[in-house]
């Protein structure tokens, strides 16, 4: 009989193969089946013995609700592409004035554009929210064109200090970008913290002076990560400033509550853009050089349901702004302080 410790160990073997979506290799099926036996095998889609199978269908890329944000002004960091792009989007066909801000200033401002040739309404700002000045001028902006503010969705974010825009080529930028702990390098983890840590107080900073002074209330979203609940090797300032997201999130709320205005975070797993295709884009170029460490960072990268799902699909951008946009919304209105666990069930698996 098998060991019941040597079933897991080939169990975590498994886990391991499938925990990137590159390493879903023949190799890595084969293990799995030798290691979970005839009952399943998550990794063919086809598997006939799984019967009443199916995934999950993700809420459509241009859903909406109109006319619910009637009105209101609502300021999104990083609004050029990946998940504020959509939330600028969507927030603009359900009636609100887009306030869109991100450091890519031509592509930023052509959303912004198009938003605009479709009907909606919307102004942009070029600028870098790790930079105090830039969070000033975007609430300036709101009141400016708009009279106001009531809504933020504290959405910019970077994994490593490369430009948004930047080429990858790792073995050129190996100091700016994901790397083992004490590999970790001065200007990757300072510009990852002041991006996510001090570009999300900024803005919190100025959007709360602003909505307190009109006192009319308010609601702010931040953009945290399933990195600001539990750690993932090889990215310490990333993990870090996920985890002050959080914290600050908590601390606003607080700090909010008496004048009408919620805080509240929402913290996704693998999403479906730009950042993500990065991202992976770094770790296939590092598996090219002569990195090497013990893999265990890499052990889990899957949220529930993309482990389950047959195509192994991440979320989508749109169902991570359906539920950003809940938030803001007056739907929400009994809810301040509390971090979304929008990551398909990463946290609980
Ligand atoms: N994609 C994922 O799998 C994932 C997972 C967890 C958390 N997140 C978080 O979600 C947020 C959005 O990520 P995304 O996946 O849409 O990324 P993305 O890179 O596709 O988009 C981010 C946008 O922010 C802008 N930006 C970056 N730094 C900026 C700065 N200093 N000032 C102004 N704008 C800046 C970028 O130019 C870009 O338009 C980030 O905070 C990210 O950390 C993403």
């Amino acid at each position: 009989m098998v060991e019941r410790r040597e079933i897991l160990k080939g169990i975590g073997v498994a886990a391991a193969a499938a925990a990137t979506v590159t390493a879903a290799t023949e190799e890595a099926k084969a293990q799995a089946s030798v290691a979970l036996g005839p009952v399943a095998s998550p990794w063919d889609p086809a598997d006939p013995k799984i019967e009443g199978r199916m995934n999950v269908a993700p809420v459509p890329d241009d859903y909406f609700i109109p006319g619910r944000f009637a009105g209101k002004t609502i300021i999104v960091t990083g609004s050029a592409r990946g998940m504020g792009e959509v939330a600028a989007r969507r927030l603009a066909k359900e009636g609100a004035n887009v306030v869109g801000v991100d450091i890519l200033a031509d592509l930023g401002a052509s959303v912004i554009e198009d938003i605009k040739a479709q009907g909606g309404n919307a102004v942009f700002l070029a600028g870098d929210i790790s930079e105090d000045a830039v969070c000033a001028a975007m609430v300036k902006l709101a009141v400016s064109t708009y009279g106001g503010l009531d809504g933020a969705l504290n959405n910019a974010g970077v994994m490593d200090a490369l430009n948004p825009d930047e080429p990858i080529d790792y073995p050129n930028q190996k100091d700016r970008v994901m790397a083992r702990f004490d590999e970790a390098g001065d200007e990757y983890f300072d510009r990852v913290v002041k991006v996510n840590v001090y570009g999300t107080f900024y803005s919190l900073r100025h959007e709360i002076r602003q909505m307190i002074a009109q006192n009319r209330g308010g609601a702010i979203v931040n953009v945290a990560s399933v990195a600001g609940i539990r750690g993932f090797g090889g990215t310490v300032p990333y993990v870090t400033s996920k985890h002050a997201v959080q914290g600050m999130t908590k601390t606003a709320a607080i700090d909010c509550a008496a004048y009408g205005i919620r805080v509240n975070s929402v913290g996704m797993a693998t999403t479906m853009t730009p950042m993500f295709d990065r991202a992976y884009e770094i770790i296939g170029q590092r598996r090219e050089t002569s990195f090497a460490d013990t893999g265990i960072g890499l052990y889990k990268s899957m949220s529930l349901l993309q482990f389950s799902d047959q195509k192994k699909r991440g979320s989508t951008a749109a169902e991570q702004v359906a539920i950003m946009l809940f938030l803001l919304s007056q739907e929400a209105s009994n809810v301040t302080g509390s971090t979304y666990n929008t990551d398909g069930g990463f946290t609980i698996f």
